[in-house]
């Protein structure tokens, strides 16, 4: 079974997906009054704080939908963001391979982009238009997670790789 057939086959409702309880504290919500303990407000450094999962992820993949990217009121190709997301958090991908959602990343020209950030080096990739293009990618993602490392990115990304900035002079 393919990445797409999946999403939309195993995907939970979308209301359960993306309405996470918002019970949580933020700290900058925290009462002014409320003091902290004094090993806390001390001039001691902070403790280092764990990284968590954050040492096991290989990547990230950041799909732009801005002003154009997915606009399909633009004559853009849409971008199914909810069925990845879906997905991402069905298999758990972000153990590994980071999905974000962004504004516009710049090169709306090649609506729609997306940017994959390795440990060396970022991509950038567009134009996807085609639903197959983001299976494939969630594809890949899948065989990251079932490796634990980086696999090699598809030929079908591959030929999507561009060149973001311009290497000679203006
Ligand atoms: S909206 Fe995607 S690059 Fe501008």
């Amino acid at each position: 079974m393919n990445a797409a057939t999946l999403a939309h086959t195993q995907a939970p409702a979308l209301s359960s997906v993306l309405s996470p309880p918002l019970a949580h504290e933020d700290s900058r919500t925290r009462s002014a009054n409320q003091s902290f303990p004094h090993s806390i407000a001390s001039d001691a450094p902070p403790a280092p704080k764990s990284p968590g999962r954050c040492t096991l992820q290989r990547a990230q993949v950041v799909l732009c939908s801005g002003c154009c990217c997915g606009r399909t009121d633009k004559n853009r190709p849409g971008v199914p963001l909810d069925e990845l997301k879906a997905l991402w958090k069905l298999e758990k991908l972000g153990t590994t391979v980071q999905l974000s959602i962004s504004g516009c990343l710049g090169p709306c020209a090649m609506a729609n982009v997306a940017m994959l950030i390795f440990p060396d080096q970022t991509l950038w990739l567009g134009p996807l238009t085609h639903d197959i293009d983001y299976a494939v990618l969630a594809g890949w993602a899948i065989a990251c997670r079932d490796a634990g490392s980086l696999s090699p990115l598809p030929l079908l990304l591959q030929r999507l790789v561009f060149q973001r900035f311009s290497l000679s002079p203006a």
